[in-house]
């Protein structure tokens, strides 16, 4: 999608559709699109009997404006848009609605008084990422693809006051929508398609395009040598062999400030001999959306620039029952020398989390470690399908993550890491155990597992295995993979 800012009078505009967002004093905003429009578009929403409340919709024709279809999009309402994953979301469906059959052009006229809670810049960053995201289709495997109804073009008003402002969004937002789509096509692939293999030949394509950026493959026995049993433990059942990604950005400057991103990078999860029911398996080739948001981040790195070390690492692994797979009552010792007693091998993510975990820790002894991972159903049933669950060790990283979150527009709660659950993954015959003894707060024992791995290092934990996906698409997301965490991480290397 074509996106450009025009300061242009809006009854001069030329598109195949002008949409307006106005609120309560739509009387007078339409002005702005020139006076006999004006006074049509009048005559036609009274009739209508609009009111400017969000959710209502007029749509009309306009004979003395340069562009003849004309729709008004109501913004107010009691409850006002509270955050930016809202004003995303608002935005995102806008557009959404907007698409048609031969409408390649759309023109968006907003006043941004109508979302005083907002900075313009943030305005007109959510309207860019809301109309990308929502518009985003992955039709790769159909035999027709339909790109009748796909907007080209998005030319977006602002008065000249405000240019240099929208400007400052747009582009912030373009960058950081591209970064999605990367993670979002990571995930749609089929799991066949996306093994640890492919993972590893995504980050080398991503060096070769971004000079700053480094990556390092570890092969099966590259990661013997380094110690990470408790990945090789998880591969053991597939035939495809895992691959360790590291990934490593350098900034221009000299700084010694380092933070490590992990994602969780199992290829496909098929709970291994502790096998899924059938209808549990059918969304598991995203169990690698955490490692996709870390590609998706580094494919765009170059473009934020931030001014740390970064230091991204993928364990790729697909976990499958065989003859060879990892049994429950297995015993692993991970890189850090810690044993873990594997009693279901469907908690395969944290056994290769506990590795990379330690090599973070271990060899790059970082500032900080955030981890992204679609870790836990139990997440699911704590949060819902659309938000992420927030564990932290540290309360000054947690609440650089909360901010980052909050202005990256993705919705992430807090949670609890009490130390009397700390007894619930304790193991009779190893140091841990990889499942609670109770099948009550999931999330929660999962993260306190992870947290053996890390000891002191500040670190964050993002359980997404909600929002990683989505089934029925709202806002700003559409079917299969969301690109949940690029976003946030992006912003978090900014405000690091
Ligand atoms: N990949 C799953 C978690 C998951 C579930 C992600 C649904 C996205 C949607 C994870 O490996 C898993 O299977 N976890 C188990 C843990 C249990 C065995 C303690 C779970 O949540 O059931
Ligand atoms: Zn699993
Ligand atoms: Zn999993």
């Amino acid at each position: 999608m074509k996106i450009s800012l025009t300061v242009s009078d809006p009854s001069k505009i030329e598109a195949d559709l002008m949409v307006v967002f106005v609120g309560k004093d739509w009387l007078k905003e339409v002005e702005s699109i020139g006076k006999g429009a004006a006074r049509s578009i009048i005559d036609v929403a009274k009739l209508e009997m609009f009111s400017g409340k969000r959710g209502e919709i007029v749509s009309l024709d306009i004979i003395e404006a340069k562009t003849k279809r004309i729709v008004l999009f109501g913004t107010s309402d009691e409850r006002k848009i509270e955050s930016i994953y809202e004003l995303q979301n608002f935005f995102g469906d806008a557009v959404r609605k907007t698409q048609k059959k031969g409408r390649k052009k759309i023109a968006i006229v907003v006043n941004p008084n109508l979302f005083e809670n907002f900075k313009v810049e943030v305005i007109s960053s959510s309207i860019v990422e809301g109309a990308i995201l929502s518009t985003y289709t992955y039709d790769k495997y159909k035999s027709k693809k339909d790109s009748s109804s796909k907007i080209e073009e998005l030319l977006i008003y602002t008065k000249p006051s405000n240019l240099a402002k929208f400007e400052v969004g747009v582009n912030k937002a373009q960058i950081y929508a591209k970064g999605t789509i990367l993670a979002r096509n990571l995930v749609n692939e089929p799991p066949t398609v996306v093994d640890p293999a492919y993972l590893a030949k995504n980050a080398l394509e991503i060096a070769k395009n971004n000079k700053s950026v480094t990556v390092t493959i570890f092969e099966r026995d590259e990661i013997k040598k380094l110690g990470m049993n408790s990945v090789l433990g998880v591969a053991q059942g597939s035939d495809s062999p895992p691959k360790f990604i590291k990934l490593v950005y350098k900034p221009k400057n000299v700084t010694e400030k380092k933070i490590v991103l992990v994602g969780k990078g199992i290829t496909f999860d098929t709970g291994g001999l502790s096998l899924k029911p059938a209808s549990s398996m059918e969304t598991m080739k995203m169990d690698m959306a955490g490692a996709a948001a870390v590609l998706g981040v580094f494919s765009v790195i170059e473009k934020i620039r931030p001014s740390l070390n970064v230091v991204g690492l993928i364990a790729a692994c697909e976990n499958m029952p065989s003859g060879k797979a990892l049994r429950p009552g297995d015993i692993l010792t991970a890189m850090n020398g810690k044993t873990i007693e594997v009693l279901n091998t469907d908690a395969e993510g944290r056994l290769t989390l506990a590795d990379v975990l330690s090599y973070a820790v271990i060899k790059e002894k970082p500032d900080a470690i955030v981890d992204l991972a679609t870790l836990t159903g139990a997440m699911m049933v704590a949060l819902g399908e659309d938000i992420t669950g927030l564990f932290s060790n540290n309360n000054s990283l947690l609440n650089n993550v909360w901010k980052s979150a909050g202005e990256a527009g993705e919705y992430v709660w807090k949670m609890p890491m009490p130390i009397e659950y700390k007894k619930l993954i304790k193991s009779q015959i190893a140091d841990v155990r990889n499942i609670s003894t109770t099948r009550y707060g999931g999330a929660i024992t999962a993260a306190l597992f992870l947290e053996e791995f890390v000891e002191k290092t500040p670190w964050a934990h993002l359980d997404i295995a909600g929002p990683a996906f989505c089934e029925k698409p709202f806002g700003q997301f559409t079917y299969g993979g969301t690109g949940c965490g690029v976003r946030l991480l992006l912003k978090l290397l900014e405000n690091f």
